[in-house]
């Protein structure tokens, strides 16, 4: 298939149409994310389609989802075409269920922090704000102490 000049952009195209800065293009090429070409004049170029990694890039970067799993579900998307609709759905599932699990994480937080606040013992053992692993953790969650008797040794 025959690859015109239109098909390819220059960084600075590529950074007037995405807003993202030159230094943040060459991080996300060294960590495989995008990817560019050499053009006439051994210029970089990227292939348009790297619009739209780079548009989920920053869809990322907002739902505040790690490069790591940016390049996780990159590498099940072919790298010669854009995501499709269809692609674009399964990584928005996959990244909402991520946002609903750190939703469900900061409820709890929040709701052994406000046991906290009634409490301030900042116990060591039995605080699980400071002691979140401890074996109360399947007695239920919040200040577990405080909501019940000790029978511990
Ligand atoms: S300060 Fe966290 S349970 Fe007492």
């Amino acid at each position: 298939m025959h690859v015109g000049p239109d098909d390819h952009l220059t960084i600075g195209e590529v950074i007037r149409r995405t807003g993202v800065s030159a230094s943040a293009l060459h991080f996300y090429e060294r960590k495989g994310l995008i990817f560019s070409e050499r053009g006439g004049a051994n210029q970089r170029v990227f292939p348009r389609h790297m619009l739209r990694r780079i548009s989920l890039v920053i869809v990322a970067k907002r739902l505040r989802i790690p490069l790591s799993d940016v390049a996780e579900v990159f590498a099940g998307l072919p790298v010669d075409r854009a995501p499709t609709h269809k692609d674009w759905q399964r990584v928005s599932r996959r990244w909402k269920k991520q946002l609903e699990e750190r939703r469900r994480v900061i409820e709890r937080l929040e709701q052994e922090l406000t046991g906290c606040i009634g409490c301030g013992c900042l116990s060591m053992k039995a605080c699980l704000l400071l002691n979140p692993d401890d074996a109360l953790g399947g007695r239920g969650t919040g200040p577990v102490r405080l909501q019940q008797p000790d029978t511990t040794p």
